[in-house]
Parts: C-alpha cells; sequence; structure tokens
C-alpha cells in the first residue's frame, strides 16, 4: 500500500529537538554522564498533598467515568475564584473557562476554531513551537513569525506587526528567553489587537513561576474577555508536566469556539485531575502562592542563581532572569556547534535556532537539575569553553 503524509505534514520542519534527543541517547548507551540542562521539564516532585489528594481521589468510582466535556462546574468555578483572588478580574465560570489536556492542545485547538486556510497566524520568534506549527501549520494557516530582540527586552515592536492577520500568540513570562512583562505592554498589545482585529491568544503557562519581586499580570487584567484568551497550566506551577492539565479563560465566543473543537476530539481531561486543579488553586490565600509552591520556587531561584554566577565566572554576560526556569545565553557563534562541544562534555543545552531564527546564536538552559549537577556542568563547561 502506498500513502504519503498529508502537505500540511510535510510542511512542518524536521523537529530538531527529536534529533538531539537521539544523540542524548548515544551518548548515554556510549555509558557517558549527561547533565540535562536542555528539556523544560520539572525534576522535582509534585508537591506531597496534590500527590496524595490524586490518590484518595482514585478510589471515587465517580472519577472513572467521562467527564463533562465543558470541564467540570466546581473546577470551572475555582479558576474563576482563583483569577478573582490572583488577577482581580472577574470571571464568568460557565462561559468563560475551558478545562484543557495540558495548555498545548489549547494553544493548538484555538486555530481550528478561529483561522481558515490561508490567512496568517503571528507567533513570536525565537518561541515555543506550538504557535507556529501544532497551531497555525497544522491548521493550513499561514505562520508569520516576527522577532523578540534583546535590545527590546523581547517584546515585539506592535506598531511593526501586519495587521492583516487573524490571530497573535505572546507569551511571557516567555519561554524560551526568560523575559518578563508588565500590564503596560499588555495594555498596548490588547489596543493593537483591537485596532487590528486580532484575536489575542496570551500564553501565561510560567505565571506561578517567577522569582525576586516580579509578579507576572494576566492579559483578562488589561481587557476583560474582550478578544483575549489566556491559557494557563499546572504542569510548571506544580511540577505536573505528566498528568496533563491545563485551562483556557477569557472572551465567551473565543472558550466557546475553542469547547466546540475540543468536544469533537476529546472527551475532557480526567475528573480526578480537574478535581487537583480546584484543591491546588484553593491554596492561594490572599492572592499569595501557597507554601509548597514558595518552597519549589525557592528551589528554582537558587539554582537560577548558581548558574548565573557561575556562568558570569566564565565570562558570560547574563543577567538572572525574573521568571522560568530557563536561561537564554548569548553564545559565540552558531547555537548547534556551541550545543555539540557541549555534549560532548556531557551537557545538553538546546540550540536556540530550534525555537527559530531569531534564536541563533543563543542556547537555552533549563535548571531542571540539582545545584550539585549545575556546578558540575560549570566545572565542565570551564574545561571544554
Ligand atoms: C510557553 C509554554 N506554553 C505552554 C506549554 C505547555 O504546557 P502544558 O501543555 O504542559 O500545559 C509549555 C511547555 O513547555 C511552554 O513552554
Amino acid at each position: 500500500m502506498e500513502f504519503d503524509y498529508a502537505n500540511r505534514l510535510k510542511m512542518l520542519p524536521p523537529y530538531l529537538f527529536a534529533e538531539i534527543e537521539e544523540k542524548v541517547e548515544k551518548k548515554k548507551k556510549e555509558g557517558m554522564d549527561i547533565i540535562d540542562l536542555g528539556i523544560g521539564d520539572p525534576d522535582l516532585p509534585t508537591p506531597r498533598p496534590i500527590v496524595d489528594f490524586i490518590k484518595h481521589e482514585l478510589d471515587d468510582p465517580d472519577n472513572h467515568r467521562y467527564p463533562s466535556s465543558a470541564g467540570e462546574a466546581d473546577t470551572r468555578r475555582a479558576i474563576a475564584r482563583w483569577y478573582k483572588e490572583r488577577f482581580n478580574v472577574d470571571i464568568d465560570p460557565n462561559g468563560e473557562v475551558a478545562i484543557l489536556i495540558g495548555s498545548k492542545e489549547g494553544l493548538a485547538n484555538i486555530c481550528r476554531a478561529f483561522v481558515n486556510p490561508g490567512e496568517k497566524v503571528l507567533a513570536p520568534d525565537p518561541a515555543y513551537p506550538v504557535y507556529a506549527q501544532g497551531a497555525a501549520l497544522l491548521t493550513d494557516a499561514v505562520p508569520v513569525r516576527f522577532p523578540l530582540l534583546p535590545e527590546k527586552g523581547f517584546l515585539p515592536d506592535m506598531e511593526s506587526l501586519p495587521d492583516d492577520a487573524r490571530m497573535i500568540y505572546l507569551n511571557y513570562p516567555n519561554n524560551p528567553t526568560g523575559a518578563v512583562c508588565d500590564k503596560t505592554f499588555l495594555l498596548k498589545a490588547h489596543r493593537w489587537c483591537n485596532e487590528t482585529n486580532t484575536i489575542f491568544c496570551y500564553d501565561n503557562a510560567y505565571s506561578e513561576m517567577t522569582f525576586d519581586d516580579y509578579v507576572a499580570p494576566s492579559a483578562i487584567e488589561v481587557g476583560h474577555s474582550d478578544g483575549i484568551i489566556e491559557f494557563g497550566s499546572l504542569s510548571k506551577t506544580f511540577n505536573m508536566t505528566g498528568y496533563r492539565i491545563g485551562y483556557a479563560v477569557g472572551d465567551a465566543k473565543l472558550i466557546a469556539g475553542l469547547k466546540k473543537v475540543k468536544s469533537q476530539i476529546d472527551s475532557g481531561a480526567p475528573k480526578f485531575l480537574q478535581r487537583a486543579v480546584t484543591m491546588s488553586l484553593g491554596e492561594y490565600k490572599n492572592g499569595q502562592r501557597p507554601q509548597m509552591l514558595q518552597d519549589n520556587i525557592a528551589v528554582y531561584q537558587e539554582r537560577r542563581n548558581v548558574l548565573v554566577n557561575g556562568l558570569r565566572k566564565l565570562g558570560f554576560k547574563v543577567k538572572p532572569p525574573k521568571a522560568t526556569f530557563y536561561l537564554w545565553l548569548k553564545v559565540d557563534g552558531p547555537s548547534l556547534e556551541f550545543a555539540e562541544t557541549m555534549l560532548n562534555a556531557g551537557i545538553v543545552v538546546t540550540p536556540g535556532i530550534g525555537f527559530g531564527k531569531n534564536g541563533e546564536g543563543y542556547v537555552r538552559m533549563a535548571t531542571t537539575q540539582s545545584v550539585e549537577r549545575i556546578e558540575e556542568a560549570l566545572e565542565r563547561m570551564s574545561k571544554v569553553l
């Protein structure tokens, strides 16, 4: 039987990260000790109270059945309550909240609901690859990348963007650069979206992973449910990447379109995970992160400091990022070559080119290893650079 990939699948660029994974596996098989600072996947376990809660929930047969594809009412209410407490915005739990099987699927599915083949979708460069690929290309839309430049704090120049796109993705705290934004920027972005009739998709997956005195805003704060949809996730917040649970809030029409697509494709996130959302977000008091989360953040902050100080000693000019567990490092020469040198020393870093052409000349390091392993990586770097 002869068949080929559909054209839209052929449009996808080679998945650099899979190629790196292959090389890493090969090195491991050869017996090399690998320090993986490549992948944005927390090494720390999910906080014990959440694990215990989920274990207990599994004993309830109600959790064994199909969930509601609209999202469980209690969970939608818990998310609305959390938005009130954390961002002081009023969300209608009935029309303005969707529950996702991780935010990634929502970021991709929103495109299917509102973008026609051939229409433009604006995606940052560098960026999390889903916006341009899983969302735009797999919807037969046209991804248009716009640069995030260091001299602009990795924020886009909104006025210079094409005004004829259907949708734009923005993401702060940012993967891969670790950059953050303030409400003034979000207000500017929202105004621009309104003027140009562009749907505003805001990826706030790292809103709770912030350091020092920085508190991440929500796009909903600046333009409540007016052409905005914001995506959030428990993945990074509570070290829960493996569970697959996230949410979207915003414009009732955008939420309704997203739910319509999802109702044809999936049958909702498992109920016990939705209940874990209710439980964990319910731990916030007066908008403050619960202790279990503060403990986590303290670990990432210490690792960040160790990595930044170590890199400075090696001669790199780096600023400690105010959010995310990423460090966006400017390197000499092509990012692939730098990553290869690192790999030969047993360190995995992600070449910036994998996030778009403006990522060239950078590598991303994730602080998903212990302080001791980060120190060991710095030691190895000092020998090969
Ligand atoms: C910027 C950004 N958004 C969204 C996601 C997806 O998170 P999840 O699907 O686990 O909720 C990630 C994961 O790495 C990410 O880096």
